[in-house]
């Protein structure tokens, strides 16, 4: 009774119709009949009723949690596209290039990814240059070097036709083989570094490669007259091939060059070009023969390898390189390279490239 006549309510626990609840109390003084009576108001709560209420009340709080957890998330997914799908664009655009495809990146940017952006087109620029300078540098050097060679050669000639002794004549001999192994090695690491080189940026175009093949063996014929060879050549016209010409280029006169090289004097080389199916695809396929000393058995393999000579042409001048370039060169045109030995002696060389 004490307690109740505060002003503030106050709690109890107590027990009505054999239920526990829980009781507020409050008095107040209310005037009936002009004299003062003490009035006590009592709530009383089940206590499972105060329960559903709490349960209410963390049910709201849990499902009101998990919304904004939803929402959050979804947000988050949302800036995320948007600040990554520009770095997308990026890499798509630079998955798309060829691999030749040195342009700096061009594509709108926001201005967060400007710097990266930025700097990758330098870093191509960089490249860009690289290249270039190897390209030069490739072409003067076998200027560079070819040129004193060619110098000291004609030299030791002109030495050669004025010494009396054999043994200087010998010696002058030995030197202008020595010197036309050095010009041929260069030549050919020359012509190696740049098969490599592009390789990796082919300039693909359709040409004549019939025109080609016929050009190739005018400008060998004169190496082949002074062994009195003789070229048979049967070769279909108008035959094209999609490729490098420089590249096809030089694998043909490495060819060639290995035909009348190996070829004893006063014997035949035969060549033939046509046109040919292979699973439902036009190629081209050159085959040259001659009746040389052969391959001496040796495999293809080794034969291609860098610097990689048969066992049975110590005679005879070579770096090695000629097949390598042939190899690299069918390769990188999805074409296909053969040498082997001839039925009835020398070798054959068969190389076939795709017309399209
Ligand atoms: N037409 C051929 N006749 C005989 N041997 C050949 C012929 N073509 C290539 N070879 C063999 O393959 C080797 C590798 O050829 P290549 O790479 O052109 O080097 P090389 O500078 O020796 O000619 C040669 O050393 C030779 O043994
Ligand atoms: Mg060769």
């Amino acid at each position: 009774q004490e307690k109740i006549n505060s002003t503030s309510p106050s709690y109890t626990t107590g027990t009505y119709n054999n239920e526990t609840v829980r009781i507020a109390a409050l008095s107040r003084v209310i005037p009936v009949k002009s004299k003062p009576v003490s009035v006590v108001v009592l709530v009383a709560q089940t206590r499972t009723g105060q329960d559903a209420v709490t349960d209410r009340v963390a049910n709201t709080a849990a499902a009101l949690g998990i919304g904004f957890f939803i929402i959050a998330g979804i947000l988050s997914w949302i800036a995320i596209q948007s600040a990554v799908s520009p770095l997308h664009k990026v890499a798509d655009a630079l998955g798309r290039r060829g691999a030749h495809d040195l342009r700096p990146l061009t594509h709108p940017v926001p201005q967060e990814l400007e710097p990266l952006v930025g700097s990758l087109n330098s870093f191509i620029a960089r490249l860009r240059g690289a290249l270039n300078r190897t390209e030069t540098f490739i072409t003067e050097a076998a200027h560079h070097v070819r040129t004193p060679l060619a110098t000291v050669r004609a030299q030791a000639e002109i030495a050669l036709r004025q010494t009396e002794t054999d043994a200087s004549r010998k010696t002058l001999r030995s030197v202008i083989r020595a010197v036309d192994e050095s010009s041929r090695s260069a030549t050919q690491l020359l012509d190696h570094a740049m098969v490599t080189y592009r390789s990796d940026q082919m300039t693909m175009n359709e040409f004549d490669y019939s025109a080609l093949v016929c050009e190739m063996i005018r400008s060998a014929a004169i190496t082949a007259d002074l062994k009195d060879l003789t070229i048979e050549q049967e070769i279909t016209g108008d035959i094209m091939v999609w490729g490098d010409r420089i590249l096809v280029e030089n694998a043909l006169r490495n060819l060639l060059d290995n035909a009348i090289k190996y070829s004893p004097p006063e014997t035949t080389i035969a060549i033939n070009l046509s046109s040919q199916h292979h699973q439902n695809k036009p190629i081209a396929q050159l085959s040259i023969c001659d009746q040389g000393r052969g391959l001496g058995g040796m495999e293809q393999s080794s034969l291609t390898q860098r610097f990689g000579r048969g066992s049975n042409v110590k005679d005879i001048i070579g770096s090695g390189l000629g097949l390598t370039i042939v190899d690299e060169v069918t390769k990188a045109h999805d074409g296909h390279f053969e040498i082997s030995a001839r039925t009835g002696g020398g070798t054959c060389a068969l190389i076939q490239l795709p017309q399209h």
